[in-house]
């Protein structure tokens, strides 16, 4: 923890005892805490990215896999024309010297080109099934029973991410055993024929860069929506009513995950996985609180106890 918390009385805070938990502005999130505190367990939501947020980075020394990285099409051909699409654009997308503008067209192509990939290699729900069986991909430590303590206070949880929701309901399916009634995911979502064959993506395509637009249409009304886009549901109402958020990201461009929801109060937490001694100014200007290291998510669980007793 950076920062003396008995400065401001914040010795109490069990989720800032980890070493590896570092604030910037201790009394912009102690003000913060009050606020979620006084309005009540009913105002709150949780936004979380999935990878690298929700799962680990490493994995018995390995990278964990991404929803996108751990798909095997049983299609040698086009799981390496994936790989060599992910060559290509994966530096782009963290070039510094790009524009944004410049990245967001070229994040549209990749997107563009690796799910006509998936639909032209003919992806099926069983090779989804398999993909993930072998996966290295894991949730962090504290993530089950962060679930678990917001079903129980029914705090919904939305999973937003440019990734796979299908694979990312997949994964949820086998490591966790259980569904989780107030969990929604907002990703791209596929079409499958009777025969199992990917044959479309629903609603528009979600990427790294335009994560706030879908921020948007999720808080839009009902009316305004063009339905069950991308996973998003007929609770959009409901949860616009809750504006207090708690939003979970691995970047900062996470941020803009609660874009477009007129939040009152919202506690940023941010996991800086790698690249700590560069990134860290720029992580703890931009999140109120970052865990370093690939932490643990049990931080954030005593985080919502400490609020919600
Ligand atoms: P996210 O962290 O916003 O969910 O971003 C999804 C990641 O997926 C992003 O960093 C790029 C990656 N990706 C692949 O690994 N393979 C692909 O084919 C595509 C389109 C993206």
């Amino acid at each position: 923890f950076c920062g003396n918390p008995n400065v401001i009385g914040m010795e109490e805070q069990g989720f800032l005892q980890a070493s590896e938990a570092v604030v910037a502005d201790t009394d912009l999130l102690k003000k913060k805490l009050e606020a979620m505190r006084l309005s009540g367990l009913q105002k709150l939501q949780v936004i979380a990215d999935f990878d690298a947020t929700l799962t680990r980075y490493w994995i018995d020394g390995r990278r964990g896999q991404t929803s996108h990285g751990l798909l095997k099409q049983g299609n040698p051909d086009y799981d390496d024309k994936r790989e060599e699409l992910y060559k290509y654009y994966h530096p782009l997308e963290y070039s510094p010297t790009i524009s944004i503008e410049e990245k967001t067209k070229l994040m549209e192509e990749w997107w563009g080109k690796s799910h006509s990939l998936l639909i032209e290699g003919g992806l099926t729900f069983d090779a989804i099934k398999q993909s993930v069986a072998s996966a290295t991909i894991a949730f962090r430590e504290g993530v089950v029973e962060l679930f678990e303590l917001l079903e129980e206070r029914d705090v919904p949880v939305l999973i937003f991410s440019a990734g796979l929701a299908d694979i990312i309901e997949e994964v949820l399916r086998q490591k966790l055993h259980r569904s989780f009634k107030n969990i929604r995911i907002v990703s791209n979502r596929m079409v499958f024929d009777d025969n199992g064959c990917l044959v479309s993506f629903k609603g528009k395509t979600i990427h790294s860069l335009n994560k706030n637009e879908h921020a948007l249409d999720m808080a839009a009304p009902l009316h305004d929506q063009l339905g069950d886009v991308n996973g998003a549901t007929n609770d959009s109402a409901s949860v616009r009513k809750r504006t207090n958020v708690l939003l979970l990201g691995d970047h900062i461009g996470d941020l803009g995950m609660s874009d477009g929801l007129n939040y009152d109060t919202r506690i940023s937490v941010g996991f800086l996985n790698d690249n700590i001694e560069n990134s860290l100014d720029s992580y703890r200007n931009a999140f109120d609180i970052v865990y370093l290291n690939d932490a643990s998510m049990l931080g954030v669980v005593k985080l919502v106890h400490q609020l919600f007793p």
